[in-house]
């Protein structure tokens, strides 16, 4: 087994795919270790799934800092104490300074509720419906400094049904993100998953620009 790589994960709210990366490295043969979840917030959920899972916990609020420049600073800060190879963002709902994403340059994951590059930011699920999309889903990336728009390693497609809510269509876009996200951080960790100049690459091979699709 390759050695153990150490992972931190940011979070800002209820880190359902935090929970899903806790139980996915959970198997002995799985290299990637969570040595820490930061949050922005201190009432994110995910900091008490965390914690029963024994993991290191911070809070950094960034109402705290005079503007993004400084919060990222201390974000840093707190990120490398932990000696991470892997930076995982998983719902922190922070635009990041272009600082910040060189400093993590190849080893910043995020993962995004829609097939990028359609639906970058907020509000994607009503975004798909409202534009009678047939199909949605969801997205992991390696993060550059455009937002939402760094190299993809893999989507998850779903068929949008003809009786879909908002409601229905994020529990089965956010079922997807569970399944994804820790086959793209276990990628990473096993030491299959790269960026390079030619983009992401998957077992020495450049993957497509959509990333590997996955069609459920
Ligand atoms: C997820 O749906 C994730 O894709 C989204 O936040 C949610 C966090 O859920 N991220 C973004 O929209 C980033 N632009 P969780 O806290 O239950 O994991």
């Amino acid at each position: 087994m390759p050695n153990a790589c150490n992972v931190v994960v940011l979070i800002s709210g209820s880190g359902s795919n935090l929970q899903a990366l806790i139980d996915s490295s959970a198997a002995a043969d799985n290299p990637a270790r969570i040595r820490a979840v930061i949050s922005n917030r201190a009432d994110a959920y995910g900091l008490q799934r965390a914690k029963a899972a024994g993991i290191d916990t911070r809070v950094l609020d960034h109402k705290a800092f005079e503007g993004r420049d400084a919060f990222d600073a201390a974000l840093i800060e707190a990120i490398d104490a932990f000696a991470p190879d892997l930076v995982v963002l998983a719902g922190f709902m922070r635009i990041l300074t272009p600082g910040f994403v060189r400093h993590y340059a190849g080893r910043l994951l995020n993962i995004h509720p829609s097939l990028l590059p359609r639906y970058k930011g907020l509000h994607t699920h009503q975004r798909a419906l409202e534009a009678g999309d047939r199909e949605h889903g969801c997205s992991v990336h390696f993060v550059t400094e455009e937002l939402d728009g760094g190299p993809l390693v893999v989507q998850a497609v779903i068929p949008i049904q003809p009786g879909d809510s908002l409601d229905s269509l994020a529990q089965r876009v956010h079922q997807q993100e569970h399944s994804i996200y820790p086959l793209a951080v276990r990628w990473f960790a096993e030491g299959r998953l790269r960026l390079s100049e030619q983009g992401a690459m998957l077992d020495g091979q450049a993957l497509p620009s959509t990333g590997q699709l996955i069609r459920t």
